[in-house]
């Protein structure tokens, strides 16, 4: 092996340079090897950078790498976009071409990056990345040998392979962080405080950081809510004198009767749609049931009750920037420098998962497994109802 390239696809995540720096150092030390960075992702082998190393690629040194670790993104960049399976045609004045449909055109140039590959000498291509990076790696290597092995990487927690994804768990002490500091400001104000923090499908950052910031209500993918289950339990904390409530609130969850919230329709085919909007509605639905209920009191001849201050609060990207957790840090850095002894002894076509308290070789195939949160069996979530967190399950008036 004398010459690899690393790069880092998808979005970013705390842990990336740790990565980066774990794997170059291992190739240049262990291995008396070269390393290249590819830069934007799979986009880099459609850059003009030409047989030398060109704006496309850098040279990855120990300079290049020293002090790294510590912080956040990816010297490498990233891009969501960029599949050389399904490349956006354009015209000549740069603007995506479309069918009469209005459909936006793309073409395989998957060969095409393969070959740039081969022409530039690598031996192995380390892709770090989540579950759309790793299916592409998987791809490459599947329709067109190159020599891939995967690093998994995601705030989202959402790969089933390993035991750990680096970035998750800095976004989850992001999140707690964030819980803690809305506690004292809801408190003073007596106000329902939603956080909405990311995941995409999966509920892993809001079940760890509402367990960790002492939610009252955890609202998650997997389980579908009851707008009036969550509801009930404000009112419930209300007259126990407790006048505010925090309530985690994932990207993609849904109300028992809704969709999910979405943001913004994402053109690109290969493209996610943008989450977002869960806790604005979740909002909207308690202000309505509070609305109901006074209706009632005040048809009844009643005095209605104060309503409820709702605040939203949408973490964001904030999960993903900044510093990474120690924990993250060794993760990223163990597997990025295992990614290396994979290529060299031509383990190509697997991934540097970590299991227990190690890195270790898990197929390509298998590392995109999905990880979710399963109602039933995880552990969490009956910690969760032990502690009568609100899940916005309908049967919670009758446990
Ligand atoms: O997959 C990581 C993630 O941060 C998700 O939690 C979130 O839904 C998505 O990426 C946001 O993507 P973007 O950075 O493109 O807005």
């Amino acid at each position: 092996m004398k010459r690899i390239g690393i790069l880092t696809g998808g979005g970013d995540s705390p842990g990336l340079n740790a990565a980066i720096r774990g794997a170059t150092l291992t190739a240049i030390r262990k291995y008396h090897c070269e390393v290249v960075g590819l830069i934007d992702g799979f986009n880099a082998l459609f850059g003009d950078g030409g047989p030398a190393i060109g704006p496309s690629f850098m040279n990855l040194g120990e300079a290049e790498v020293q002090d790294i670790h510590a912080h956040g993104g990816t010297i490498l960049g990233t891009a969501n976009k960029g599949n050389p399976f399904e490349m956006i045609l354009r015209d000549e004045h740069g603007r995506p071409m479309r069918d009469a449909a209005g459909k936006v055109l793309t073409r395989d140039r998957s060969a095409e990056a393969a070959q740039h590959i081969r022409d530039r000498g690598l031996d192995a291509l380390l892709c770090i990345g989540g579950d759309g990076t790793l299916a592409l790696a998987r791809q490459m290597f599947e329709r067109h040998g190159v020599p891939v092995v995967g690093v998994p990487k995601t705030i989202d927690f959402d790969l089933a392979a390993t035991d750990a994804t680096f970035g998750f768990k800095t976004a989850v002490q992001v999140a707690t962080d964030a819980l803690d500091r809305l506690r004292t400001t809801a408190d003073s104000h007596d106000r329902v405080l939603i956080l909405e923090v990311m995941g995409r499908y999966a509920g892993w950052i809001a079940l760890h950081s509402g367990i960790a910031g002492g939610a009252h209500a955890i609202l998650l993918p997997e389980l579908p809510y009851s707008p009036r289950a969550v509801w009930k339990r404000i009112t419930a904390r209300f007259r126990r004198q407790r006048k505010f409530s925090l309530v985690v609130i994932s990207e993609g969850a849904r109300p028992v009767d809704g969709g999910y919230a979405v943001a913004e329709q994402r053109e690109h085919p290969d493209a996610h749609v943008v989450l977002g909007g869960a806790g604005a509605r979740l909002r909207a639905e308690i202000e309505g049931l509070y609305r109901a209920e006074a209706d009632q009191v005040v048809a009844a001849g009643g005095y209605p009750p104060d309503a409820p201050e709702v605040r939203v609060v949408v973490l964001g990207h904030i999960q993903r920037g900044g510093t990474p957790l120690a924990e993250d840090r060794i993760v990223a850095t163990a597997c990025g420098a295992f990614a290396v002894d994979l290529a060299a002894r031509g383990r190509f076509g697997t991934v540097a998962a970590w299991h227990d308290d190690g890195p270790t070789e898990v197929s390509l195939a298998a590392a995109l497994a999905p990880h979710f949160v399963e109602p039933d069996t995880t552990p969490l979530v009956a910690t969760a109802r032990s502690l009568g967190i609100s899940l916005g399950e309908r049967d919670e008036d009758e446990r």
